[in-house]
């Protein structure tokens, strides 16, 4: 036998799963030893990174980790006249979709720096976003613990957003809309998640990844100049910041939507009201505004009037 014949080929017997052929086709047959291979691989890659990441998180409580107030609920009729039990639900469904959301901004983040240091035009930019990535896989780390077996797939509008983003946009334009706008969005998002969090254990960490996250935005803040935008690189931009002031612009309809589902669902009249009593527009006014003023910051002054002149920054809620 050549010793360079493919390894599958000559212990295939044995690796192949004792089904018979007429009912599994050879497509499916490989496709379940590869999925072997893979996890015999992944094994092995969990037990290096046991030697150099920390322990994972105990399984959470949902339920214990923010109060209604981190989301507003706290002055809401509907919740209020609800069950304790039914309360629990949702708190448990609103605190795991804040770590569903981290979960895959942080997957993300290891994607974006990956790309970003392989488009670094100097050696000193490659060592930042080298940084960047362990930062960030460090992050999702402890999120993936946090969520535990039960990892999501589910991509929102926003995360749908982030992926095109990643995947499609330059170097400069990614600098912009992740550095500048999402991690600096994310400071504000983290910080009050931090803040109101009850959890001994998440706490701590929450603080650990928002003080990760200022840097890469503070970063992105000092290297990013509107000047060395392309015609098409700020066409991109501006087309895509549109599309995430829409995404904000509407409000906490995630938070709805919870609401609405776990606790029975709400007339049009309810939901008038519930939009007063959380307060839904200001603090939507409040995030567009900061969007604003992050834009003001970066010195990205042609794309903020561009957009200002659109009415991109309205409320529509
Ligand atoms: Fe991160
Ligand atoms: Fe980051």
């Amino acid at each position: 036998v050549n010793s360079s014949q493919p390894r599958l080929t000559s212990t295939a017997p044995d690796a192949l799963p004792d089904t018979s052929p007429s009912t599994l086709s050879l497509q499916q047959v490989l496709a379940q030893a590869l999925d072997k291979t893979q996890n015999l691989s992944e094994a092995r890659i969990t037990q290096i990174l046991a030697h150099k990441l920390p322990a994972q998180p105990e399984a959470l409580d949902f339920a214990s980790v923010w109060p209604l107030a981190a989301y507003s609920l706290e002055r809401a009729s509907q919740v209020q006249a609800a069950s304790p039990e039914a309360q629990q639900r949702l708190l448990a469904r609103l605190a795991r979709g804040r770590f569903v959301e981290a979960y895959q901004i942080e997957k993300a983040g290891m994607s974006f720096a990956a790309k970003m240091s392989l488009l670094a035009e100097s050696i000193a930019e490659q060592k930042l976003y080298s940084l960047f990535a362990s930062e960030e896989a460090q992050h999702f780390h402890f999120i993936q613990g946090v969520l535990g077996d039960d990892l999501p797939n589910d991509k929102d509008p926003f995360i749908t957003l982030l992926h095109e983003l990643i995947t499609h946009a330059p170097r400069r334009p990614l600098q912009f809309m992740i550095q500048v706008v999402l991690e600096g969005w994310g400071i504000e998002h983290y910080t009050l998640m931090m803040k109101a969090c009850q959890h001994p254990g998440v706490r701590p960490a929450l603080q650990r990844i928002l003080q990760d996250e200022a840097s890469h935005h503070s970063s992105g803040v000092a290297l990013f100049a509107e000047a060395d935008l392309s015609p098409a690189e700020a066409t991109y931009t501006l087309e895509m910041m549109q599309h995430f002031l829409q995404l904000v612009s509407i409000g906490p309809v995630s938070v709805l939507q919870a609401v609405h589902e776990e606790l029975g669902g709400l007339s049009q009249a309810q939901q008038a009201v519930f939009w007063d009593e959380t307060q839904a527009k200001s603090e939507t006014r409040h995030k567009l505004d900061l969007l604003q003023n992050l834009m003001h910051k970066a010195q990205a002054h042609k794309l903020l009037a561009r957009l200002q002149a659109q009415d991109a920054f309205a409320l529509r809620c």
